[in-house]
């Protein structure tokens, strides 16, 4: 599996603090089956300066290192979680700010949490428009979404990429707001990728082996390996992700039992 969206790199978000515990979730990914994570720090994190793309380069190649010398079977690239901001367009061209894999043309958008302005779809308009594949980070985890999903749905014929957490599919690893909101999403078929967006090696840790065996349950094994893997790796080899050959759009294999199945894993939140 491929993790498009982790707070591995140490020291400089609220992600992992301490080397030690990057290496550990280095190690839990790996036993999990991810080969590939990209670090996406936030930017701007309390009272620290903006991080550089130069810093998170040189952390990532330390990062790697360590993760080599220890034997991990697991490689991580760089990139940032980017706020969406009005300027965002100009400092991704000045190289302020890091597509994802540092060289691609995908980046990682981090939506706002309380207010939903008219220029925000423009900025994620202008994106496209300039040859950018947007990922939208975690939108079921937004209010501003799960009360309004004809939001998404609107950016998603703007050809936004929705990047659904998987903690979000595991019962009892969320609130119930937002379990419902990403399983409505996927059942909707409108999300192309699922990240970890780990943050430590405890409750936000990477989860994606248990995201991945809930969508093979819900949804069969290619959409999981879709979601988990191929898009993740097109999206990074900058090839075209389409939304409908992902999901086969009209497909009618399916059983009963999934339907049932996912109905049962949107309400199951009661531990949440
Ligand atoms: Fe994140």
């Amino acid at each position: 599996m491929i993790d498009l969206h982790t707070h591995i790199l140490p020291g400089v978000d609220d992600g992992v603090q301490r080397v030690e515990d990057a290496l550990l979730m280095a190690e839990d990914a790996a036993e999990q089956g991810v080969t590939l994570m990209v670090a996406t720090p936030h930017l701007f994190w309390g009272e620290r300066n903006a991080l550089s793309v130069a810093q998170i380069r040189e952390g990532v190649a330390q990062l790697n290192a360590l993760i080599e010398a220890k034997g991990i079977p697991l490689k991580v690239l760089p990139g940032c979680e980017i706020p969406l901001s009005a300027d965002l367009l100009a400092r991704l061209e000045r190289g302020e700010w890091m597509p994802l894999g540092g060289e691609t043309r995908t980046v990682l958008v981090e939506p706002p949490w309380h207010e939903w302005h008219a220029w925000s779809a423009e900025v994620l308009h202008s994106l496209i428009e300039s040859g950018w594949t947007v990922v939208l980070a975690h939108p079921e985890r937004h209010s501003i979404f799960q009360r309004n999903l004809a939001l998404l749905e609107e950016l998603v014929a703007m050809n936004v990429h929705l990047q659904a957490t998987a903690s979000s599919l595991i019962p009892g690893r969320s609130s119930p707001k937002t379990a419902r909101c990403a399983y409505d999403l996927l059942e909707r078929q409108l999300v192309s990728v699922v990240a970890s967006d780990c943050h430590d090696v405890t409750g936000r840790r990477c989860d994606m082996r248990e995201a991945y065996q809930t969508l093979q349950r819900a949804f069969g094994q290619r959409i999981a390996k879709m979601l988990t893997t191929t898009v993740p790796q097109a999206l990074l080899r900058g090839e075209k992700v389409d939304l409908a050959q992902i999901w086969q759009k009209g497909a009618t294999d399916e059983s009963r039992w999934k339907r049932f199945l996912r109905a049962v894993l949107r309400r199951e939140t009661d531990d949440g």
